[in-house]
């Protein structure tokens, strides 16, 4: 396994411009499932992730090509399949994602548990109590869940928690149902926007997105359509923290400020001084923000993870990072998963001074944090391991960074354009920063 080497102390600044978003992506693509013909996207991130998810398209019976590292067709017309097997399940978690767009072209799914991060025991129940509400049976046996719906009808569906996931799954599959369902207590972060306008740019007729009320009129087929997939905002984020903890000035181009209102608002409460423009699109995708931090931080007061628009759960850890070395006492609370302060462990092998209990996390910075081996156990808290480390003068080792791979694409070259000394390992020594991605590539 991969590990990087990081030497921190070096102060980063210059500008980089996000990826399309994996969270955005990933159930776009398997809403692709439900398109005859050539669905092409522009700004495909080249992940880990994403690879997996069209391996499973191709077992589907779907044609995948990329165009450079960033265009992807997709031709779904020779989709044959409705299985998904469990080995390709088990390797993300938006595999689960097929159960709504199967069910839309196919009249049933076969599918398993999904992979993913362990961050909690991450239920699947609301996905398929939403199915259901739309007409779809499904059962398990030994492990395997099948699901058929040979007419799905809309309905209004309330959401007991809005969970991102089952949202979308509910959007894809009511797009192809008869009549109209209305979808309450949805999520609303930014990506559900984007499956939204990327499901209306192929004929469906879907509105309310990015508020707790989704109307979703379902259309009897579906075109394909070229769509642009919008920016990052947690690698984005990512990106801002990293500069943060370095006294850094770093400007990230290619989203929304508007998708990090939360983050940028504790940022500025630390210290930083920040600069926006959303831009002249609406997909944010000439939007910026600059972000130049103080010497030192202060602490971050108290910051709550939670459903959009609170801090994202996906930046938590990164923010647990910049907490141990900024002045003063910060409690986190983690109201989204119940497991997702794994890196605190590490950081604290690095010197940091946290304590959990439950949902909580009390971070005291403090100045000499140093270097050490550390393992990431899941993507954000590698992302987490990575920024303390760009603080500690001293060498920092990040194994498992397989993790970092299924959502940052170019991790080491871009802080090492930033100015960051980072080395991407192999297992066998061979240095590979700069050289690869360390993708396997399709
Ligand atoms: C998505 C994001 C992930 C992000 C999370 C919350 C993708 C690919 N991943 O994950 O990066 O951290 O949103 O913003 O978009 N839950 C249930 N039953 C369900 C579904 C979820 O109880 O059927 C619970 C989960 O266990 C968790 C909470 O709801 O405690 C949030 O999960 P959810 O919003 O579904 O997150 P994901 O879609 O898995």
């Amino acid at each position: 396994m991969d590990s990087y080497d990081i030497r921190g102390g070096e102060r980063l600044s210059g500008e980089v411009t996000v990826s399309g978003a994996k969270n955005a992506v990933l159930p776009i693509l398997a809403a692709s499932v439900m398109i005859p013909g050539e669905t092409v996207l522009d700004n495909c991130p080249d992940l880990a992730d994403v690879h997996n998810m069209c391996e499973i398209l191709r077992h589907l019976g779907c044609e995948i090509h990329w165009e450079g590292h960033h265009r992807l067709r997709v031709d779904a017309s020779g989709v044959k399949g409705c299985s998904v097997p469990r080995k390709l399940m088990k390797r993300l978690r938006s595999s689960v994602f097929l159960a709504g767009p199967l069910l839309a072209r196919c009249h049933q799914a076969v599918l398993s548990a999904p992979g993913g991060c362990a961050i909690g025991s991450r239920p699947i129940d609301l996905h398929f109590l939403g199915l259901s509400a739309l007409g779809a049976s499904v059962t398990e046996r030994e492990g395997r869940l099948f699901c058929r719906g040979t007419r799905l009808r809309g309905t209004p569906i309330h959401l007991t928690y809005p969970s991102v996931g089952a949202t979308e799954n509910i959007i894809m599959a009511a797009s192809m149902a008869e009549g109209e369902t209305l979808l309450q207590n949805a999520a609303k972060e930014p990506e559900i926007v984007d499956l939204q306008n990327f499901l209306n740019a192929c004929g469906a007729e879907v509105s309310g997105a990015g508020t707790e009320e989704i109307r979703i009129r379902g259309v009897k087929r579906l075109h394909p359509a070229r769509y642009a997939v919008m920016g990052d905002r947690i690698e984005g984020g990512t990106y801002l923290m990293a500069a943060a903890i370095t006294g850094g000035d770093v400007t990230v181009r290619g989203l929304n400020p508007a998708w990090l209102s939360s983050e940028l608002s504790v940022l500025a409460r630390m210290g930083c001084r920040i600069e926006t423009d959303e831009g002249t699109v609406p997909d944010g995708g000439d939007g910026w923000i600059r972000l130049s931090a103080p010497p030192e931080l202060s602490a971050a007061g108290f910051v709550k993870a939670e459903p959009w628009p609170g801090f994202s759960t996906d930046l938590q850890s990164p923010l647990m990072a910049l907490c141990t070395v900024a002045k003063g006492t910060t409690v986190i609370e983690e109201a989204v998963f119940e497991n997702r302060f794994q890196c605190a462990q590490e950081l604290k092998s690095l010197g940091a001074d946290i304590s959990v209990e439950g949902q909580r996390a009390t971070v005291t910075g403090r100045a000499n944090l140093h270097g050490g081996r550390v393992a990431a156990a899941d993507l954000r808290g590698g992302a987490a391991l990575a920024i303390a480390a760009l603080e500690i003068p001293g060498e920092t080792i990040i194994e498992n960074i397989c993790h970092m791979d299924r959502g940052y694409g170019k991790f080491d070259i871009v802080l090492k354009e930033l100015g960051a000394n980072i080395e991407r390992r192999e297992t066998h020594g061979r240095k590979t920063s700069g050289e690869t991605t360390g993708i396997s590539k399709e």
